[in-house]
């Protein structure tokens, strides 16, 4: 990794954590509180603040860099030229609307379609995972190590609930012997936390559907350079303009779940 995504990276550390700073500021604010597309789909005054203050500090430190952001403070982007970061200023909003933590700024910078830089900022806890491609992955200080195989009898699953019961997006019942195979599930509602567990070691596999590029930008960059596997439910390339069912997995769950589950 040379000099300019150093330099790039130490930028996206120093402005993450400012923006760290300004979600714990808000918790002494009353929230302004929205919903999108459904009434359980909310939004911010802060989701909508960090993601601008986000945009502006790119657009004055790298003016020929594009911005894909959920809340569309950003450019309209439809392809992956140039360089690109794709950013979910607060991933988890019913968390934070709901318990003030379980929720983390998730940012991946991409060059030419390439995933570079990954950055899952879990807030309240103070953790910081990053990677740079190439330069290992890290939760604050400390490197994380390459995933190791898991037997499928002792993994730990993240996956909703609502996924395990009749929905309009997916067949739940190809999931009931994989829930029961596994040692236990978990689901923390946040992507971007989940994606960084896995990352860490601390889930094995991550079930979801219908999943926004912001959701997992940052965490394909942390997953990929710990060995790990982030891909669709049949093993596919995730588009980062388009949304996605997305399964990130240990590479030994991932390849054994993909084949022996979900019939691929
Ligand atoms: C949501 C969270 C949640 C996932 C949803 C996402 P948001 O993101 O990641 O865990 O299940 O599909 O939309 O709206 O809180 O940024
Ligand atoms: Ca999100
Ligand atoms: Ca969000």
């Amino acid at each position: 990794m040379d000099e300019k995504w150093h330099e790039i990276d130490t930028f996206a550390k120093k402005a993450i954590k400012e923006a760290g700073r300004k979600i714990v500021d808000s918790f002494d604010e009353v929230l302004k509180i929205q919903t999108k597309s459904n009434v359980n789909d909310l939004v911010t005054n802060m989701d909508k603040q960090i993601e601008k203050y986000f945009v502006e500090q790119i657009d004055k430190h790298y003016p020929d860099h594009r911005v894909l952001g959920e809340e569309g403070f950003g450019d309209q982007i439809q392809d992956m030229l140039g360089t690109v970061w794709i950013i979910d200023p607060i991933d988890g909003t019913m968390n934070f609307v709901h318990q003030q933590r379980n929720f983390a700024v998730s940012i991946g910078v991409f060059h030419e379609g390439e995933g570079k830089l990954g950055y899952i900022y879990d807030v309240v806890a103070d953790e910081l995972y990053h990677a740079q491609k190439g330069n290992g992955a890290f939760l604050n200080d400390e490197k994380l190590s390459p995933l190791k195989d898991v037997p499928i009898e002792e993994a730990i699953f993240s996956i909703n609930a609502t996924w395990l019961v009749p929905n309009r997006k997916v067949n739940h019942e190809q999931f009931i012997p994989l829930v029961h195979k596994v040692r236990g599930t978990r689901s923390y509602g946040s992507a971007a936390i989940e994606l960084a567990y896995i990352a860490a070691g601390r889930l094995d596999g991550y079930i979801s559907m219908r999943l926004s590029p912001w959701d997992f930008a940052g965490g394909k960059v942390l997953i990929e350079e710990v060995g790990g596997q982030l891909t669709d439910l049949n093993g596919e390339e995730l588009s980062m303009v388009n949304n996605s069912h997305i399964f990130a997995g240990n590479p030994a769950v991932h390849q054994k779940v993909l084949k022996d589950y979900l019939n691929n």
